[in-house]
């Protein structure tokens, strides 16, 4: 709870500085275009009563921000960093994924690059499978709803095992019948059953679903285009540990790096 206390103490100080900002400003809009996210919301108006956010609502918003927008993604490339070197053919993929992008399109990160790293892409989505940096997420039935042979009565609230429906996919057998959903094998993103939108759940659904996908998934394949162009790293693996809760929550914290 100190921490807590804390990180909100030092959020409400952006604020309050945000807030004079705008106000030295004028409160006028091109302040809040440069500003960023956290300009925008000090800046945002309720068209219908004129209100604006309370200190309370713009700090709740930031942390959430930084939890469900900071620490997912660095997670999550802890995670692909494990496979990765679990993995040498996967990394090795990777690096002659990123020399072709280069080839083709320079060594920017336009648009057009990004969308040509397919297997960069494919690589985290198949980290995101085996562990998922968020493995539950909560919903609350408005009605009486039917899930298969249950019936949620209105009121109940519902954990959604998202981590244990991307692990246990049924999509994931092959022809013989096998059940290969334990492998770490980024091909299978490549397959026509990876391809549908809403493939994976990782990011959840709906209307409450992440607002950050892109962002994320954009940092994320920007990160292993550097980490493959440049630098060689390895897991410190007498200091690797992965804590398995209930639901699977797990980070690989030992990476060390030197360029190529
Ligand atoms: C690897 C990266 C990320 C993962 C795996 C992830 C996953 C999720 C999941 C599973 C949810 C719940 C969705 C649902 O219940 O249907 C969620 C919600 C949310 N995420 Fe993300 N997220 C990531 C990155 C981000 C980023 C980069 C941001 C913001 C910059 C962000 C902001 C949010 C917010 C604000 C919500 C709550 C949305 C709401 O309740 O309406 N997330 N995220």
């Amino acid at each position: 709870m100190r921490a807590r206390r804390e990180v909100v103490a030092r959020l409400q100080a952006r604020v309050d500085a945000e807030r004079a900002r705008l106000a030295a400003a004028g409160g006028g809009g091109r302040r809040r275009a440069a500003g960023g996210m956290l300009a925008a919301m000090v800046a945002a108006r309720d068209p219908e009563t004129g209100q604006g956010l309370t200190d309370q609502q713009l700090t709740d918003n930031l942390l959430g921000l930084l939890v469900a927008g900071h620490d997912t993604t660095a997670s999550t490339l802890s995670v692909v960093m494990f496979y990765l070197d679990q993995h040498p053919e996967a990394l090795a993929a990777l690096r002659e994924e990123q020399a072709a992008v280069v080839a083709a399109h320079g060594p920017a990160l336009t648009p057009a690059a990004m969308d040509a790293m397919v297997w960069a892409t494919a690589v985290v989505r198949e980290a995101w499978r085996l562990r998922p940096v968020v493995p539950i997420s909560g919903r609350q039935a408005l009605k009486d709803v039917r899930v298969g042979e249950y019936v949620l009565p209105a009121g109940q609230p519902a954990w959604v095992a998202l981590a244990h429906i991307q692990r246990n996919d049924p999509r994931w057998r092959d022809a013989a019948g096998n059940y290969d959903a334990a492998a770490f094998n980024p091909a299978r993103w490549l397959t026509p059953e990876g391809q549908p939108q809403g493939a994976q759940l990782v990011f959840g659904a709906g209307k409450r679903g992440c607002i950050g996908a892109a962002l994320a998934t954009a940092e994320l394949r920007t990160f292993l285009a550097v980490l493959a162009r440049s630098y060689a790293f390895e897991l410190d693996k007498a200091s690797l540990s992965w804590a398995e809760a209930p639901f699977p929550v797990a980070r690989a914290d030992c990476a060390s790096f030197s360029t190529l």
